[in-house]
């Protein structure tokens, strides 16, 4: 049911922890099951993610999917995280069960999040980048996998 990498993640999640003093936080749930998923963003002076730890409340498929979100915008610009969406995060992961999907919104929400709160705090504008959401499910339903 699981693919290797997936499994891999699971049983060793990178990243797992927090950030004193991060430069941007977000924490996100997930109405359909209550999970939570907190990400804490450390952010140079050029706009490049130095570090990044997440939290979660959250079953495997959220924990193995924030430790392949959390690699994949280490070391990226906050602009080029961007592109680190749901779906790039399960290809990363060789895909997701589908009732495991919403799971993967999940880290993509909280990161997203975390930019958000990131750019308030420096004036700045991440090109698409949206104000956080209460309801991640809403989104959900609208996209087509
Ligand atoms: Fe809640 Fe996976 S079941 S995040």
């Amino acid at each position: 049911m699981y693919t290797e990498k997936v499994m891999d993640h699971f049983e060793h999640p990178r990243n797992v922890g927090e950030l004193e003093n991060p430069s941007g936080m977000g924490t996100v749930g997930n109405p359909k099951c209550g999970d939570i998923m907190r990400i804490y963003l450390d952010i140079d002076e050029n706009q490049v993610i130095r570090d990044v730890k997440f939290k979660t409340f959250g079953c495997g498929a959220a924990v193995a999917t924030s430790s392949m979100a959390t690699e994949l915008v280490k070391g990226k610009t906050v602009q080029e995280a961007m592109a680190v969406t749901n779906k790039a995060v399960m290809e990363a992961l060789d895909g997701l069960p589908p009732v495991k999907v919403h799971c993967s919104l999940l880290a993509e929400e909280a990161i997203h999040a975390a930019l958000w709160d990131y750019a308030q705090k420096n004036g700045i504008t991440i090109e698409g980048l949206e104000p956080p959401k209460d309801n991640i499910e809403e989104e959900e339903d609208e996209e087509d996998y």
